[in-house]
């Protein structure tokens, strides 16, 4: 029997729970409290998800490193604890009403039997399955000026081989192997649906600029995260943003295979817009019936992913999350009809 649980199984205890998890770090960060003492907080991930803690001054740290078993100071002790494989004993605690996982003993284990890609998470859809569904949606593009193009973004300028494994968030959702091909095959599905189902209503919408737009969207993550085994932002990511870096990316492509300077105004629109809002990152807000979709194609995919990911973790005998601020508000198990 495994002496250690998953990251899902400890979000499902109850408080005052004791509990041992093996991952890898995917953030650490140093801080000091009111009275000047050190104290640190950890973003440990393994395949079922990641768990922040908060490790103080008192808590044990450990290096197994090479069959040894030895005590260590965390701030003088050589190691980089980010992307590296950690194991993490302990307790359930509560804090202004909210869980708090406090982690009292952090052993630092020997990177080569547990490698930390062995935690890192991946795309609940099998790779072949998506991107055979990437390839058909690129070939169901009618207008072959477009269908070339986008052809080309992907395998004429090499981004393919990074965007198949590529994850499209950090944190908040699709945050692993494979997450940004899962997530741009997603929206392009839901929003060429969308398309269809308005043409039918005699809007008058370009479902093969939907598609393009859809596939093309977040390229731009290709740039701002990397990974490390665990996604993290890279000073681009952090200073530059995806929408923009994505649509840089796009304009040399346009301009490198000659893209129709119409064609390429809608589609960087649709690329430049897809967040809806100035205040979520786009520079400009959607103003055509394809932007439109792909923006509300691109936030249910969001929402919908986020949402699984977090009542994944809830305890069963809870129905609400707590609040949530990257989604500002609770989110809600809901009912399922038998
Ligand atoms: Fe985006
Ligand atoms: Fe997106």
């Amino acid at each position: 029997m495994k002496n250690f649980l998953s990251v899902r199984e400890v979000k499902q205890l109850p408080k005052n729970s004791e509990f041992t998890i093996m991952g890898v770090v995917s953030k650490f960060t140093r801080r000091k409290d009111r009275n000047d003492n050190p104290f640190w907080e950890m973003t440990v991930s393994d395949s079922s998800g990641d768990i922040d803690g908060k490790i103080w001054q008192a808590s044990s740290w450990r290096n197994t490193q090479g069959g040894d078993n030895f005590p260590i100071d965390p701030d003088n002790c050589g190691l980089k604890f980010e992307g590296s494989s950690v194991k993490v004993e302990g307790i359930i605690a509560e804090f202004r009403d909210q869980v708090q996982y406090n982690f009292n003993g952090i052993c630092y284990l020997d990177q080569t039997d547990y490698p930390p890609r062995m935690f890192a998470r991946h795309s609940p859809v099998k790779s072949e399955i998506l991107e055979d569904m990437f390839i058909s949606l690129i070939a169901e593009i009618s207008n072959k000026k477009l269908r070339d193009f986008v052809e080309a973004v992907f395998f004429r300028y090499g981004l393919w081989e990074k965007f198949r494994v590529w994850p499209a968030a950090v944190t908040l959702h699709h945050a692993y192997t494979g997450g940004l091909l899962e997530h741009s095959v997603s929206v392009a599905i839901g929003a060429r649906d969308m398309a269809r189902h308005y043409a039918d209503f005699k809007i008058p919408v370009s479902t093969d600029l939907v598609i393009a737009g859809a596939l093309l969207h977040d390229i731009g993550k290709l740039e701002a995260y990397t990974v490390n085994p665990t996604p993290q932002v890279t000073p681009q990511g952090c200073a530059i943003e995806h929408i923009t870096l994505g649509y840089s990316m796009f304009m040399k492509c346009a301009e490198a295979e000659n893209l129709d300077k119409d064609i390429a105004t809608a589609l960087g629109h649709i690329l430049i817009s897809h967040h809806g809002k100035l205040e979520y990152g786009s520079p400009v807000i959607p103003i055509t019936p394809e932007a439109f979709i792909v923006n509300a194609a691109d936030d249910a995919d969001f929402k919908l992913s986020y949402w699984k990911s977090q009542i994944d973790a809830l305890n069963s005998d809870t129905d609400f999350t707590d609040y949530l601020p990257a989604i500002d508000r609770r989110l809600w198990r809901g009912i399922r009809l038998s």
